[in-house]
């Protein structure tokens, strides 16, 4: 029940109408009985002074940041995490004390879900990562952190992109930069993550890869599509017997991690998927 106390929490983007943000945050509130409640509001790049200044306004107690203002967002912020200003991105805020504070949870998404979803115990010496956009980006951040993750093939369409991202994020020559369409030799990759959104809807027909025979039974493939459930690339990883998961623990556990930076409890992210999972059957 909203009351006078009930604080205030929320994603902004444009467009925003179809994020699962809100189901999966009021499904974790709700299981942990705490008087919060989670809202989708529409703000387009010209009203995003407006929007952070009525976030301290009303005392909001926390957002989470979408596409198109990851970015630009940071100039608004009184402090920002070494990760979240790493990364060049933050997708999380937390007002408290009076300051605006940025967090990025999408590194720790796509590492918690590959451990917890993908049976992931410990990161392989070679992983290829297609893409190099703004997910990229926090996904080739977090695989740098892994010590154990020695190089890194990063290919993406436009070659020039990825040589951009490895020049801002790698300082040790860990990554090694290649063309999409291009075949690549992968027998000793034991991690492949698909970044771009090829294979989304309404492109489901479409897999990243020009030439799929370089996967093989020993990978992990990981897709942070989620609609649809099963892309393209995951059935061509299942063809060859490698285990594939979607994006949807990577959006559930990025989402968790915002949940306990605003509320301090850890939510459960089964109930979050569920209802997630509940929305898209709904009509997305
Ligand atoms: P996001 O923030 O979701 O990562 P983005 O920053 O627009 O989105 O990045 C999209 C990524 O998908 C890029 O790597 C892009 O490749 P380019 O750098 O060549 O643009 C890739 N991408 C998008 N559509 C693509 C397509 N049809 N074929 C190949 N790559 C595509």
């Amino acid at each position: 029940m909203i009351s006078g106390i009930t604080r205030v929490l929320g994603v902004i983007g444009d467009p925003i109408a179809h994020t699962s943000s809100p189901a999966m945050h009021n499904a974790a509130l709700e299981a942990l009985g705490l008087d919060y409640v989670y809202a989708a509001f529409h703000v387009e790049p010209a009203a995003l002074p407006q929007a952070l200044a009525g976030m301290r306004a009303l005392e909001i107690a926390g957002l989470n940041i979408t596409v198109p203002h990851k970015q630009a967002v940071m100039a608004y912020l009184d402090e920002i995490s070494v990760e979240a200003a790493a990364i060049g991105a933050v997708n999380t805020i937390a007002f408290r004390d009076g300051r605006l504070l940025g967090y990025n949870t999408d590194a720790f998404g796509i590492i918690e879900s590959l451990r917890a979803d993908g049976g992931l115990e410990r990161f392989p010496a070679k992983v290829a990562l297609l893409g190099a956009g703004g997910a990229s980006r926090a996904i080739l951040y977090a695989l740098l952190a892994r010590k154990e993750v020695e190089e890194i093939l990063l290919l993406n369409r436009t070659v020039a992109n990825a040589e951009a991202l490895a020049g801002d994020l790698d300082g040790q020559g860990r990554v090694q930069v290649g063309a999409l369409t291009e075949y690549h030799d992968m027998a000793d990759v034991g991690l492949l993550i698909n970044s771009t959104a090829i294979g989304m809807h309404p492109n489901e027909g479409e897999s990243p890869l020009a030439d799929p025979s370089c996967l093989h039974e020993q990978m992990l493939v990981a897709d942070i599509v989620y609609n649809p459930l099963e892309t393209v690339l995951m059935r061509q990883a299942s063809a060859v017997g490698a285990k594939a998961i979607n994006g949807l623990g990577m959006l559930a556990w990025q989402g968790a991690r915002s949940f306990e930076i605003w509320t301090g409890v850890k939510p459960p992210v089964a109930a979050m998927v569920a209802a997630a999972l509940a929305r898209f059957a709904r009509g997305g």
